[in-house]
């Protein structure tokens, strides 16, 4: 079966937006991916179709209901059993592990929060897994679930020719990617590197190779201090 993503939201006319261009957009043109977007008013169950109420305890902004966002996901919900997400910021961190693995099933039902949070029952009856796309705080969650689909759908097979393909890219292995230099072959005074006219392909793997590790360990000592753990110098004096 296609892949596809279920996005349940309040705000449905901001899809397919950006995931409708480019890459993703083509690939949805193609059938590669399918997108199911639902709106979770209609869920509602009351004459004015209220889907949030005043946060019980006090406090600021409006809390998503409960039986409003239960009755949309269990309506949105197929057989299959789905990753089920919830975009927050106080979710866990994606990483692209994770988008790997959200790629490589039938793809996830998303719920998009809003206001100040959905109400803690739905989260824990639907089995709602919190993510994150970053620590900043977005108006919604469809910016973030929009970014959680456009990197899984790149992984899908038939999305990314050879051109775009991202054997090489920063995370795959743990390093962030190196520099990259096109022509022309002096801009503004500056030359492309020497090594990478050189012809020498192994050269142009061993300066790539330093020159990611070096901006991985000035500007990512976490994954650094990971990606050293498991690839540790080599020995000179061999064994
Ligand atoms: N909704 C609001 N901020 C978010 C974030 N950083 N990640 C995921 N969903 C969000």
């Amino acid at each position: 079966m296609t892949w596809h993503a279920t996005v349940l939201t309040l705000f449905p006319e901001m899809f397919p937006g950006p995931l409708g261009v480019s890459l993703a957009g083509r690939a949805l043109g193609t059938g590669l991916w399918a997108l199911d977007v639902r709106d979770i008013r209609d869920s509602a169950t009351d004459r004015h179709r209220s889907v949030d109420d005043t946060p019980a305890g006090g406090g600021p902004g409006m809390v998503l209901r409960a039986d409003v966002l239960a009755k949309a996901i269990d309506a949105a919900e197929l057989s299959l059993e789905r990753p089920r997400l919830l975009m927050s910021p106080r979710g866990r961190p994606l990483t692209q592990s994770r988008v790997v693995e959200l790629a490589t099933g039938p793809g996830p039902l998303i719920v998009c929060g809003q206001f100040e949070g959905v109400d803690q029952r739905v989260i824990e009856t639907r089995g709602l897994e919190e993510v994150s796309i970053g620590d900043y705080v977005l108006s919604g969650g469809e910016i973030a679930a929009m970014t959680l689909i456009d990197a899984c759908v790149r992984l899908l097979p038939g999305v990314m020719g050879k051109a775009e393909s991202g054997t090489d890219e920063s995370f795959s292995h743990g390093l962030l990617e190196y520099p990259q230099y096109t022509r022309p072959q002096e801009f503004e005074g500056r030359p492309i590197p020497d090594i990478l006219l050189s012809g020498d392909h192994a050269k142009v793997a061993a300066w790539r190779r330093a020159e990611a590790e070096a901006l991985t360990e000035t500007r990512r000592p976490d994954l650094w201090t990971a990606w050293a753990r498991q690839n540790p110098p080599k020995s000179k004096t061999g064994g």
